[in-house]
């Protein structure tokens, strides 16, 4: 029996198998909307045969995107478009979902492949960051404004608008992004939140904001539909984020309504020193797997079928989360169903390439 290619039941959703492409930016919108090049990325895994993708980290708000060719969903003329992608994605039996971010400290970068990655100055149209403390990210980043109360309840609410408009998009599933040093990754770890209010200090304070994000998406995305959040389940550095804070916070958020969490790692400070090796970070979504008695999903250097296969057998994680590996190739699904011996539906237009068995 195979796992990989099993339904898998989240939400009131069932996907047809276990592989989903994780988000990856494509830096290739203008003003947060979508185009034909994201059509053809996500239109492509989907005739390859992946159970469910994730567009990138798509901003709930301008200031909040890592750079000026993020995609997002802050204004009402960003749904359309992807209404374009997430009907073609669904119609392959693929669930389209979505990456709802901030990158708060992180933002105002230009794009990796259009200026690698670094501060886009405030003349070159960058602008001030956000973040819960005034500690930038590295001494080449900029200084990020502290939020105060009010901005604390903005951020909270465009997520919450932002949740609506996926939902009009016809996205199936929404993730919320608190991994990578993003802005509620921010809130979490103690490297990078020295507040003294309600949203600092305390493990349960500095969930806070997190769980306040949750509450008010689950208030206007449909019940039936999964919600997922990704964290970094640790920063790879003492004293900072780690397993234990992030088994705590899973079981916190199963009760606000999360149905899977999404298990990467790091990216919080530039100094980390992360053991990149294939299936690095599977422990974790093992881990909080088993302590939390949640959904997990496995993510990093995970490559091939034999591979997917032995952890889910091994019940270390519900879902594959995968990303380059379906960067080379769109149709990896189609041909790991032919490795493994498993009849994959093939998109009609193409059956008579399937190879013979
Ligand atoms: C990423 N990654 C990423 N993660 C995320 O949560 N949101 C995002 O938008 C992006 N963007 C992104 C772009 C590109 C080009 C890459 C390669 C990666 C991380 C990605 O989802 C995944 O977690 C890592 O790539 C590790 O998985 P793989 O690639 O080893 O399967």
């Amino acid at each position: 029996m195979s796992h990989l290619f099993s339904p898998f039941k989240t939400g009131g959703l069932t996907l047809k198998n276990r592989l989903v492409m994780s988000p990856m930016c494509q830096y290739s919108a203008v003003d947060g909307v979508a185009n034909d090049w994201h059509l053809v990325h996500c239109g492509s895994r989907a005739v390859g045969g992946v159970g469910a993708l994730l567009m990138e980290a798509t901003a709930v708000s301008p200031e909040g995107r890592i750079s000026p060719d993020d995609l997002g969903l802050w204004n009402d003329a960003q749904i359309e478009p992807l209404r374009r992608i997430t009907d073609f994605v669904a119609a392959q039996d693929c669930v389209p979902g979505v990456q709802l971010a901030h990158a708060g400290r992180k933002a105002s970068t230009t794009s990796e492949w259009r200026g690698g990655g670094g501060t886009l100055s405030h003349c070159a149209g960058g602008w001030t960051p956000v973040a819960p403390s005034a500690i930038p990210f590295d001494e080449d980043s900029p200084m990020p404004d502290a939020l105060d109360r009010d901005g604390i309840k903005k951020v909270v609410a465009d997520f919450r608008a932002a949740a609506r408009r996926a939902d009009l998009a016809g996205f199936k599933i929404l993730e919320i992004h608190a991994a990578h040093g993003y802005l509620l990754h921010q809130f979490l770890s103690p490297l990078s939140n020295h507040r003294t209010d309600g949203y600092g200090g305390s493990l349960e304070h500095r969930m806070r904001l997190l769980v306040e994000v949750v509450e008010a998406v689950r208030e206007v995305w449909p019940e039936e539909n999964p919600l997922w959040v990704r964290i970094s389940a640790t920063d790879w550095v003492p004293g900072g984020w780690d397993e234990a804070q992030s088994i705590a916070l899973s079981k916190v958020l199963k009760k606000h309504g999360v149905d899977l969490m999404d298990v990467s790692s790091g990216a919080m400070v530039p100094h980390a020193k992360m053991p990149i090796a294939p299936g690095y970070q599977v422990p974790f979504a093992e881990k909080i797997r088993a302590e939390a008695q949640i959904a997990t999903g496995a993510v990093g250097l995970i490559t091939n079928a034999a591979q997917a296969e032995e952890i889910l057998k091994k019940g270390q994680a519900d879902l594959i989360f995968m990303g380059r590996e379906l960067l080379r190739d769109p149709y990896f699904a189609l041909h790991a169903g032919t490795q493994t011996h498993v009849h994959v539906p093939w998109p009609v237009q193409y059956e008579r390439a399937r190879p013979k068995a």
